[in-house]
């Protein structure tokens, strides 16, 4: 690796791997985004959600916003007005345009934030090639591509949302996807209590959040080594699960009342006979091997009281994930859906990809956590209040974007997340 003799220090320069992963990430938000026409890139479907061209625009604003303009001199902003209609978070940064409203942005058009997105490019490609950059700039393109890769995801979220309230249902992949059947059975993994360590332990990338790594102690404990699935559900949905309020939590079943829950999101019955979801790649009959998902904490939780087991913590889903490397079903794989335990791409104990896992932990900072200074400091922080930990990674998960400590996090009740649950137990 080339280095930089900077001014009473050393520091490394950007290498190939940063270079090429930049161009990877941005490239892939583009390959994503082809299979789409402009009108399906405008449309917002939920309020939680984003039209795929604000996540474009996005993206390429925080590298203009956090990187370019702090730190290349030449750097000529592409549009000033740009900072309002895409900054999504950042009070730091000032005002912007209202979430709820990112569907109603017919301008710019689509050419126009794909043009921004190549003077961005260029701007970034610029700095990283002459050496202009220190060791921090290098920790906020880390930021920066691993910011896009989280939006890729939720832009397969939300293409999903969108296209699952067209009544033609139809199909954002180009290939057919494999009606799997599950491998094996499913059994329990056994772990010993005592004090463990969990954590980002400092080799690669990270969020803050995951870190610092700490002890924790834990009773023993079995933890199941597959995904509940699509069958499983169906039972619990015959034994009355949506409707026995002794299963639920109270804010549980208030929302699953308010909100006519029967069934996951994206399942429908329309003859009164067989459930169908909808998916990426469009209308499908229910597979009953496959992992169940588009389910809330709520419901995750509903489903482990009913079945006398529970959710796990974030410590014992590390404890039991983390002596494996990351591999799965992600989005590498190309299939956009999750797979029955032991299928192609699956990795052991599928603790990795196919859907996020409800965690029973709330999103909160782990000992001695301070987020760092900065605008970019209100990245992960200030969501610390009223959400619960997933972990794990899912089918629409960039590959190299999930590990053993990444800790993903969403309120109670979404579920347009890609997220389902394995069980635990305490072990007496
Ligand atoms: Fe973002």
């Amino acid at each position: 690796m080339p280095y930089l003799e900077g001014a009473g220090s050393v520091v490394p320069l950007p290498g190939k791997d940063l270079v090429a992963s930049f161009r990877n990430t941005r490239n892939l938000s583009n390959t994503l985004a082809a299979p789409l026409s402009p009108e399906d890139q405008v449309v917002q479907a939920m309020p939680d959600a984003s039209p795929t061209k604000w996540h474009l625009a996005h993206v390429t604003w925080f590298f203009e916003t956090f990187i370019l303009l702090p730190h290349s001199p030449d750097y000529i902003v592409f549009d000033e007005t740009f900072t309002f209609l895409f900054n999504s978070y950042y009070e730091a940064v000032g005002a912007r345009h209202a979430r709820t409203d990112r569907g109603l942005l017919t301008r710019p058009s689509l050419n126009e934030v794909m043009r921004y997105r190549q003077h961005v490019d260029a701007g970034m490609e610029n700095l990283l090639a002459h050496g202009l950059c220190d060791g921090k700039v290098k920790k906020l393109t880390e930021l920066g591509i691993n910011h896009e890769q989280q939006h890729q995801e939720l832009m397969l979220m939300d293409i999903l949302n969108l296209f699952s309230r067209n009544p033609m249902r139809p199909s954002y992949a180009t290939t057919m996807l494999p009606f799997s059947v599950g491998f094996g059975r499913k059994n329990w993994l056994e772990f010993e209590g005592g004090l463990y360590e969990i954590g980002f332990n400092g080799a690669g990338f990270a969020f803050d959040h995951e870190g610092p790594r700490h002890k924790v102690f834990v009773k023993p404990f079995l933890i199941a080594n597959a995904l509940v699935t699509n069958k499983e559900w169906l039972a619990f949905m015959a034994d009355g699960g949506y409707e026995r309020s002794e299963l639920w939590l109270s804010d549980g079943i208030a929302t699953a009342r308010a909100h006519d829950w029967r069934a996951p999101l994206y399942w429908f019955n329309d003859n009164g006979i067989d459930w169908r979801q909808m998916t990426l790649h469009g209308e499908r009959p229910i597979n009953p091997e496959d992992p169940v998902g588009h389910v809330s904490y709520f419901e995750a939780d509903a489903y482990s009281r009913w079945v006398g087991k529970r959710l796990p913590s974030e410590a014992e889903w590390e404890i039991a994930a983390g002596r494996q490397m990351p591999c799965g079903n992600t989005l590498g794989s190309a299939f956009l859906h999750p797979l029955p335990a032991g299928a192609e791409n699956s990795g052991p104990g599928q603790f990795f990809g196919d859907l996020w896992e409800w965690t029973s932990s709330p999103y909160i900072a782990y000992p001695g956590y301070r987020a760092p200074e900065g605008a970019v400091g209100e990245y992960n922080g200030k969501f610390m209040s009223g959400q619960m930990v997933l972990r794990g990674g899912a089918c629409v998960t960039p590959d190299d974007h999930i590990s053993a400590t990444y800790r993903n996090f969403f309120h109670p009740h979404q579920r347009w997340v890609f997220s389902g649950l394995r069980l635990a137990e305490d072990l007496i």
